[in-house]
């Protein structure tokens, strides 16, 4: 049930009820994607991300949906996993996986996490802290949750390589985006500055961050052009911009454009970069 208090922190976070009910209309998408994308050596961005913390044995996923890196943090021997998100209904499908049976999974704001001070050695966030507003404030809170000397280690997104897909699908799909009017636009989300080096740096040092390491990674979202049209129009919030009609028109343009990227199998590459970046606490 929603509270008139529910109701008026809605209102005046638009970016989080806009995130919120995409995720509880269509829990699983997310995972579902970054699952079956892998780097040119055969692993997923998650556990690319989990590689960054081998050590990580008491940890914190902000934004965790439905608990896709968190169970690879389970896999590689984490003991005290907890996770935070704003939609039910992805954390619903988290509660589900076996190996988090005993994960502490809380619906929340990572800008007002509900742990105690130095309560976790790592804090990890896969392809959300991009999506926060008020960063500075979740830079403060991990800070708090965080024992002395502890990772963040974060993936956000590093767009499309060039020539191939992903940037065809959005040269072809912005003029859709830019022509909705503004009263059915979708709210900004999130701080650009989280996804480059300097911007999280100046975003996580008042905090007391060390400078990040950066790294980045290259994920193959190709396939079939039907495949790499799902993958792309399912990555992208905007799409919930356009109406069928729209959408279709978008859709025909893309399996035209794209003819020319198509290797002799049939298959239309399509990688998308992803930044990892990791830093320490100071003792
Ligand atoms: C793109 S999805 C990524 C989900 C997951 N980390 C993954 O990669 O599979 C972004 C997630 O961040 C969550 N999120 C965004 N802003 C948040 C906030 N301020 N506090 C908690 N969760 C948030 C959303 O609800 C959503 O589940």
């Amino acid at each position: 049930m929603t509270t008139t208090s529910d109701a008026s922190a809605a209102a005046a976070r638009p970016a989080e009820e806009f995130l919120r009910a995409f995720h509880d209309r269509a829990p699983g998408l997310q995972s579902a994607g970054a699952g079956s994308s892998r780097t040119a050596d055969g692993r997923t961005s998650y556990q690319m991300l989990a590689g960054r913390v081998p050590q990580a044995r008491r940890v914190l996923d902000l934004g965790c949906a439905d608990g896709a890196l968190l169970q690879v943090l389970a896999e590689g021997g984490a003991e005290v996993l907890a996770g935070i998100d704003l939609s039910e209904g992805e954390l619903a499908l988290a509660r589900r996986r076996p190996a988090l049976a005993t994960a502490d999974l809380r619906h929340g704001r990572a800008q007002q996490l509900p742990f105690r001070n130095g309560s976790f050695d790592t804090v990890v966030s896969h392809m959300a802290l991009m999506l926060m507003e008020d960063v500075e404030q979740v830079a403060a809170e991990v800070a708090r949750v965080l024992a002395p000397g502890g990772t963040l280690a974060v993936a956000v997104g590093g767009g499309p390589v060039a020539g191939e897909a992903m940037e065809l699908f959005l040269a072809l799909a912005r003029p859709h985006f830019k022509a909705t009017p503004t009263e059915l636009r979708m709210p900004r989300l999130g701080d650009r500055r989280t996804r480059q080096r300097e911007g999280l740096d100046e975003i996580l040092a008042p905090a007391g961050f060390e400078p990040v390491s950066w790294e980045q990674i290259v994920i193959d979202m190709g396939g079939t052009p039907e495949e790499v049209w799902k993958a792309n129009s399912g990555t992208f919030y905007d799409m919930v911009e356009l109406d069928e009609d729209r959408s279709g028109r978008l859709h025909d343009a893309f399996m035209e454009e794209s003819r020319p990227l198509l290797t002799p199998d049939g298959r239309l590459p399509c990688g998308m970069r992803i930044n990892i970046a990791t830093t320490r606490l100071r003792d």
